[in-house]
């Protein structure tokens, strides 16, 4: 059937699917039956078309880097389907998931939205999201091909990495989703790779991807990532996104007709195209565009689980799981306890269906017999907390608000992200809004008001324009770079008085430089001082127990810009410090979408970083607290000490942020535990660390065969639940060759395993190792291939703790074929 239709379809129809409509669909050819299909983000929800910020409500589930901790693939498979679930509410056939960029510095603002520093886990947890979303006839398309690891001019950096890093580490996800999970789609990334642009790289779109790794699906660009005609086609490379075409149509008729590209190659990347649409079922049944929100209680019951399940308990003097009963006057402590951070910033946001702060959580789970105090102590947003409250929105055709609106409508956030404007008439990239809404302030005293735009914009209070979006605007660091920095300023409000707050916003127009998108933000706060501090550490000193929640929120970890440090931002470690002074029982729940550095380690009882584990956050935290679920998670990244620990971090510009367009990826296969074991550099917390709530004996660890054949061997190890609950062990495997020919990490981890286990019970922890396991990537054969000699299987509960050591053997010396499918 598809060649049929290829035979049918002229050059430019050809040409035409090569490109997207607008910014979630393609291109249709109706005159022979070929469909529109939506794509959408991402990776922790299915957001659909519309606003970044505002579409309809959908489930919002764990960060990547949440899932990462879960080490648990059978449940990232099954959020895999339910996540295909959601993107059919939104009339949508693939979603731009998953995201398997490794965990190079700490520092990427993305850090979040990818899985782990190693290759492997990245890659289970991967294929398992892929399998579960594909099940569902909905296509995966895994991001972002290749070398993405940071956001610093993340349009037009050039990643310098060399061949065996690449293979070893930063390919892999990639490769394992091709040959294990039949993955659809790839997205190239917008940075270049030595010197190239993903969208244009033969080697890697072509001779990697498809010719070794026999990838049939579609590759696409990231959106506004495709720069040039002929060199993206002949490279490989299907669809150009966003649409409309701007390097196709057209552009690419003529390269065709000029010889640049030939006819075959466009052929072929319609093919693809028209392939994708049959494997998602387009051609049996139309797609249905139509969106709606569809909260369903398993989706809800399975976040929550994934939640509890990611949730990694750092430190534990005992204290946890609390005793609900006898506990007491209960502080409920930080900037993130009455605040809900479910998610990351960038454009994995959704509109989550709802979102559990903590401080709901704990006051569901805790009867009334407990008296729980709130105080927020200080801050930790990036960016003024964002206005909420009835506003009216009015849009005008041109960019001075003059004329009667065009279309009027009304928006309970401050905050706009235009795709679609609310009416065919408006242009773009020539139109104008005013959104009026009034603020009642709860206290008297100084008020911040702040505004980014990507466009231009004023803010009045009363009619005095407050702050100034409009005159001297440049480019910054939010909206992916196209909008301003925050532009802030301070003036005191009365208590209970009304205040008209008025923004005016125009499109940028045609600047010719970069791309121009068109957001807006605005809000207002009260700033936290001293008195918000003191009143915290009173709430403390007078509870029985302090749980204090901490952390960051979703526009420091956003796509778009890089974390400046591995700090806790605002006044946070000082609130921790003087919590933690006057109430001994003090735990500290953490939110971030990376490291951090924990100077006040010491004196707290108890540490849980939660990440951003979706809209259930509240009920999956007070499980973990009080003990009715275990926290089951494991670092999937090294905590340094110390951001200058991380091998990325060597003080020399060159290797990060970058210099001159280059980032030079001078550590090579030494990532995360990688190089700390490697060179001795002792972490915080260590790679696959996480305690639990009861303990386990480990004992009997055998492998299957001394010798490693074609064919592979097992390593097993018993597990004794030896506490008095149920929980969960996670058994690592890592290898470790006795006879390096090349210089090699201490040790890599090649399997996981995690047991459940009731109180006195014993399992089995089976792990499944194959010749590729023992190899490195040989850059001058280029193959992976493992020496003859001698290896060490460790088993270990984390990088730094190591159970049982089995000796095995290579006799003969392994060579990989590009193709070979048991990887
Ligand atoms: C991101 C992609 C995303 C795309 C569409 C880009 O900014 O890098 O991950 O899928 O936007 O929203």
């Amino acid at each position: 059937m598809i060649d049929d239709i290829l035979d049918r379809m002229t050059l430019e129809e050809q040409v035409s699917l090569l490109s997207g409509a607008d910014f979630w669909t393609t291109v249709p050819v109706e005159r022979l039956g070929v469909p529109k299909i939506k794509v959408t983000d991402g990776p922790n929800g299915a957001r659909g078309a519309g606003s970044l910020v505002a579409g309809v409500n959908a489930a919002c589930f764990p960060v990547a880097i949440a899932l990462g901790a879960t080490w648990n693939p059978q449940l990232v498979e099954r959020m895999g389907v339910a996540i295909a679930g959601q993107a059919k509410s939104k009339g949508a056939s693939v979603l731009l998931a998953p995201t398997v960029n490794i965990h190079r510095s700490g520092l990427n603002g993305r850090n979040f939205e990818c899985y782990s520093e190693d290759p492997m886990l990245t890659a289970e947890l991967a294929v398992a999201y892929i399998q579960g979303v594909q099940s569902q006839g909905i296509a995966a398309t895994i991001k972002h091909f290749a070398g993405n690891e940071s956001e610093i001019e993340r349009q037009t950096m050039s990643s310098d990495i060399d061949e065996r890093t690449l293979r070893e580490i930063y390919l892999l996800p990639f490769e394992r989703a091709v040959k294990k999970a039949g993955v659809m789609a790839v997205m190239s990334s917008y940075n270049r790779l030595n010197g190239i642009y993903t969208s244009e790289h033969p080697w890697l779109l072509t001779t990697v991807l498809r010719e070794e790794w026999g990838f049939d699906g579609i590759v696409m660009s990231d959106w506004f990532g495709s720069h040039t005609t002929a060199a993206t086609v002949n490279a490989g490379l299907d669809l150009e996104m966003p649409g409309p075409a701007r390097d196709r149509g057209e552009k690419l008729v003529r390269a065709v007709r000029n010889g640049e590209v030939k006819p075959e190659a466009v052929r072929m990347a319609a093919r693809r195209i028209l392939t994708l649409l049959e494997r998602v079922g387009a051609f049996e049944k139309a797609p249905d565009l139509s969106e709606h929100a569809l909260d369903l209680p398993e989706d809800r019951a399975l976040i929550r689980q994934l939640g509890a399940e990611g949730a990694v308990l750092l430190k534990n003097d005992g204290i946890l799981p609390l005793q609900k009963a006898g506990l007491g006057h209960v502080a409920v402590i930080g900037p993130n306890a009455a605040e809900a951070r479910v998610m990351g910033g960038g454009s994995a946001q959704i509109a989550a269906h709802y979102r559990i702060s903590p401080l709901d959580g704990i006051r569901e789970a805790l009867s009334n017999a407990n008296s729980i105090q709130y105080a927020a102590g200080c801050r930790n947003n990036r960016l003024v907390n964002v206005f909420s409250g009835e506003m009216r929105v009015e849009y005008f055709t041109g960019r001075n608000w003059s004329g009667s609106p065009i279309a009027v409508e009304t928006a309970d956030v401050g905050e706009f992200f235009w795709f679609d404007l609310p009416s065919a008439e408006l242009d773009p990239s020539d139109f104008s809004a005013r959104m009026t809404a009034f603020y009642v302030p709860a206290e008297s005293g100084e008020h911040i008001f702040g505004m980014t735009n990507a466009g231009l914009a004023k803010l009045y209070v009363d009619g005095r324009l407050v702050v100034n979006g409009f005159d001297g605007w440049t480019r910054g660091d939010n909206y992916f770079g196209t909008a301003n920095v925050e532009q802030r300023q301070s003036i005191h409000l009365v208590a209970g008085q009304r205040y008209e707050v008025v923004v005016e916003y125009c499109a940028l127009g045609s600047t010719g430089e970069g791309i121009n998108l068109t957001a807006v933000r605005f809000g207002v706060e009260k700033p936290l001082g001293d008195a918000d501090m003191a009143e915290a550490v009173e709430t403390a000193r007078a509870a029985d127990v302090a749980l204090l929640f901490v952390g960051r929120d979703g526009q420091w970890d956003t796509e778009g810009l890089d974390l400046p440090n591995m700090r806790l931002p605002g006044r946070q470690e000082e609130l921790i410090e003087k919590v933690a002074a006057v109430n001994a029982n003090t735990v500290v729940v953490l939110q971030t979408g990376g490291p951090i550095e924990m100077p006040w380690l010491g004196r707290v009882k108890a540490v849980l970083q939660m990440w951003y584990p979706g809209q259930e956050l509240g009920h999956a935290v007070a499980d973990v607290l009080f003990g009715d679920v275990e926290p089951g998670g494991r670092l999937p990244q090294t905590f340094p000490k110390q951001l200058s620990d991380n091998s990325a971090m060597t003080g020399d510009e060159t290797v990060y942020p970058g210099r001159d367009g280059h980032v030079r990826y001078a550590e090579g296969v030494f990532v995360g535990y990688r190089h700390h074991d490697t060179r001795g550099v002792e972490p915080l917390f260590p790679f696959g660390f996480g305690l639990g709530y009861t303990r386990f004996s480990w004992s009997n660890a055998k492998a299957s065969a001394v010798q490693m054949g074609s064919e592979g061997l097992t390593v097993s190890v018993d597990i004794t639940n030896i506490g008095d609950r149920r929980g969960s062990e996670l058994v690592q495997l890592y290898v470790r060759p006795l006879a390096p020919t090349v210089e090699r990490p201490d040790k890599e981890l090649r399997a996981f395993a995690k047991v459940q286990l009731a109180p006195g019970e014993t399992g089995t922890a089976s792990l499944v190792l194959g010749p590729r396991d023992l190899s490195y990537f040989d850059e001058k054969t280029k193959a992976f291939r493992a020496s003859a000699g001698r290896y060490e299987l460790l088993a270990a509960a984390n990088a730094a703790d190591i159970r049982s050591n089995v000796t095995i053997e290579l006799a003969k010396e392994w060579i990989g074929e590009a193709s070979d499918r048991a990887i």
